[in-house]
């Protein structure tokens, strides 16, 4: 927030999946409620939550707070986002915030993905399954479970790299608050990266799987048709750093 704020005149801060916008309400009252620019803009699937948030904004004047009742993939964003976060939006909903913040070229990205079954799914599949001893790490409902949903962060992680982000992955709070502890933090400082790119490539080849946010950003298995070939053993420089946009 800090340093979009600093280089921002109206930074724009989008909260995917909000429910009740309690994470906005609290980013508002510490950085935006003093501040002479920048919204926040809260997208929420249920409508009574929306309504809620809304009316609990208007009393406590957070003018600059917005809300929306919409899917995140199908809601209607500003052309630029400058910080998004998703706080246990469900399953792929992650996904679609973090293709928001890809499309919209968000310099910084906070997500703590909630539960997720969709690459689980996949790994069950025979044509999913790893050759060799690789296939033992989730023969187990409980380990395709742990494993599916380690492996989608693990892609989550490296698309973002992909996009250009430096990537953090740590730990959200104390594990007697929640099990869903998993923050992903995306700082922008590059155009793309072709090296995690051909990594990416590379690992959904071996696993066979393909979630939600590697087809939406369509981005193919190393050596499918449309994908690239090998991965390269020597890493390839980085783009140049992006120059920061004030747009
Ligand atoms: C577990 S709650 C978390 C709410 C809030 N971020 C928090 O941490 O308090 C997940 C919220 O995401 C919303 N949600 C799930 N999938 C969504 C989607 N595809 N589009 C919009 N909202 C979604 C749900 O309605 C729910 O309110």
């Amino acid at each position: 927030m800090e340093d979009v704020q600093q280089r921002h005149a109206n930074p724009l801060v989008v909260d995917a999946g909000s429910g009740n916008a309690y994470l906005g309400f609290v980013v508002y009252e510490l950085f935006l409620k003093d501040a002479e620019g920048g919204e926040l803009l809260s997208i929420e699937g249920r409508p009574e939550l929306t309504e809620r948030a809304k009316g609990r904004a208007e009393r406590l004047h957070f003018d600059r707070m917005r809300f929306q009742t919409a899917h995140i993939d199908q809601a209607e964003y500003p052309e630029r986002i400058h910080v998004l976060m998703a706080l246990h939006a469900c399953d792929t909903a992650t996904d679609d915030a973090l293709v928001a913040a890809i499309k919209h070229g968000a310099d910084h990205v906070a997500v703590v993905p909630c539960c997720q079954a969709e690459v689980a799914a996949q790994l069950k599949e025979k044509k999913a399954k790893p050759a060799g001893s690789m296939s033992l790490l989730f023969q187990h409902p409980w380990h395709r479970r742990e494993f599916g949903s380690h492996l989608t962060n693990v892609i989550r992680a490296l698309t973002l790299e992909a996009f250009g982000y430096q990537v953090t992955v740590t730990e959200l709070t104390g594990w007697e608050h929640s099990l869903k502890n998993e923050l992903i933090l995306g700082r922008r400082v590059h155009r793309d990266n072709r090296r995690a790119r051909l990594q990416l490539q590379a690992l959904l080849a071996e696993t066979g799987v393909q979630p939600r946010l590697t087809r939406l950003l369509g981005i193919t298995p190393a050596g499918a048709a449309g994908g690239e070939a090998e991965p390269a053993s020597e890493p390839t420089p980085d783009a140049a750093p992006a120059a920061p946009s004030e747009s």
